[in-house]
């Protein structure tokens, strides 16, 4: 039995279709089983029990922590052997006061765990910028807060095939693998490829970033990586997806058709 968490968001529901289109058993966690269709081999839950190998990920907030020792706590209680942990691209080795230290105690807990483990680090998802879709189509200049930075931007079912992978083969024991697409990309180059697919055109306007812009919870951390990234600070590729699946991962322009092409 694989246990999901986080398995109505963005990448836990990609991952527990791919684990379900394996043949694996897996279990669902969510504060809301409303959320998740029913679906042979799937179980949904609010509760853990009974676990062998756990996908740990919980909202990028201050509580993510706290979240993860306690779901690392409970599914060892539960039998786990094995750990997935999606952490985040950049993320310290050591602990910090910066940018990453959401993610930093929950890899710790992983890495001292006793478990079998493996920690995933993506990039920025191409799914961020699924909102750019409704501008574009309205004609509309999308907002940029990242300038010319480039990104790696790696398609989420790359994510999740990585983790199914983790969760599921050999060979992963103890590694940390940072996830990105094969390509860098700025947000006008992103928007120029999401306008072509949309058959489309699209200009950027060019925001500057400001604590304001984001909640309050997050406003620090979210402007240190926006920064961050404007610098240049993220452009960054690995060969980490195609080192787990044996191929290439997908392009932006592949995700966009995918998404929203005919
Ligand atoms: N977006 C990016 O570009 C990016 C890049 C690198 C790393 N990441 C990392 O990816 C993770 C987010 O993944 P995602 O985009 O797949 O998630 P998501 O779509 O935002 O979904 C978040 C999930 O967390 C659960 N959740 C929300 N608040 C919770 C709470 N207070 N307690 C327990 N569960 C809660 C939700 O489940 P229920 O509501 O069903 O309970 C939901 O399934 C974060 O850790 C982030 O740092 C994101």
């Amino acid at each position: 039995m694989i246990l999901v968490t986080g398995a109505t968001g963005t990448i836990g529901s990609a991952l527990v279709s791919q684990l379900l289109a394996r043949g694996e058993e897996v279990t669902a966690l969510t504060r809301d089983p409303a959320k998740i269709e029913p679906r042979p081999g799937l179980t949904v839950t609010t509760e853990i029990a009974k676990v062998r190998a756990v996908f740990l990920l919980a909202p990028a907030s201050p509580a993510a922590p706290d979240i993860e020792r306690a779901y690392l706590r409970r599914a060892i209680e539960a039998g786990a052997e094995r750990v997935v942990k999606l952490s985040a691209i950049g993320t310290p080795d050591e602990p910090t006061d910066s940018l990453g230290g959401w993610h930093q105690p929950g890899e710790q807990a992983v890495r001292e765990s006793g478990l079998t483990w493996t920690i995933l680090r993506p990039t920025t998802f191409a799914s961020n910028s699924l909102g750019w879709a409704a501008e574009i189509r309205a004609g509309n200049p999308v907002p940029n807060v990242f300038g010319d930075g480039r990104q790696g931007v790696v398609d989420p079912a790359d994510v999740a095939a990585v983790a199914a992978e983790t969760l599921t083969g050999a060979g992963h024991e103890g590694a940390t693998y940072t996830l990105t697409g094969p390509e860098l990309l700025s947000v006008p180059e992103q928007v120029a490829q999401l306008a072509a697919v949309l058959g489309a055109t699209a200009t950027t306007v060019d925001v500057a970033p400001t604590r304001e812009m984001f909640p309050a919870e997050i406003a620090d951390v979210a402007l240190a990586g926006t920064e961050l990234v404007r610098a240049g600070g993220n452009a960054i590729v690995t060969a980490d997806v195609e080192r787990v699946l044996g191929r290439k991962p997908g392009t932006y322009r592949a995700w966009a058709e995918r998404v929203f092409g005919d």
